[in-house]
């Protein structure tokens, strides 16, 4: 990943979470890989759509929750969203697969990625959002 600004910010507007996508989007590499942590609905979703937008994915982004991962292969490189919500941990995370995904020269976008925190490597790109208020995010970037 080429560097991005790091730390914590709010994003006042679902338009900053939008603009911190892009800027990810304009940085990723192949192989980057990029852990988000948050509750519900603080905008792990939304923040990987604007990724997705970045990289030019024309497909629609649909949340993964139950297939654990999906593929977007239209953009500059190719992403592949996980949900690992309703993983256990790590192990599940490797029978699904995930390692020939993580491993691979695409984006890998993770949701709920403290479930498999210590199947990812330690350059990935990690992002907690915490909910403000309605419309409003703590993003820290680390
Ligand atoms: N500043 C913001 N950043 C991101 N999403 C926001 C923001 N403000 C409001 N939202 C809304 O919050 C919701 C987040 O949902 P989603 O991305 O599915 O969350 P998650 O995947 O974390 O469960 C969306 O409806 C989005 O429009
Ligand atoms: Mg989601």
């Amino acid at each position: 990943m080429r560097e991005i600004r790091k730390g914590n910010f709010i994003a006042d507007t679902e338009a900053d979470t939008r603009a911190l996508g892009l800027s990810i989007a304009d940085a990723a590499e192949p192989g980057d890989i990029v852990a988000l942590v948050g509750d519900l609905g603080t905008g792990k979703t939304a923040l990987t759509k604007y990724i997705a937008e970045g990289l030019g994915v024309t497909e629609e982004v649909i949340s993964p929750t139950f297939t654990i991962v999906k593929e977007y292969r239209s953009g500059r490189l190719p992403l592949y969203h996980f949900d690992v919500y309703r993983l256990s941990g790590p192990e599940e995370f490797y029978s699904a697969g995930a390692e020939d995904y993580i491993e691979d020269s695409g984006l890998s976008v993770i949701e709920w990625a403290d479930i498999v925190a210590d199947a990812l490597p330690e350059d990935a790109l990690l992002i907690h959002i915490q909910y403000a208020d309605e419309g409003r995010r703590s993003i820290t970037v680390l």
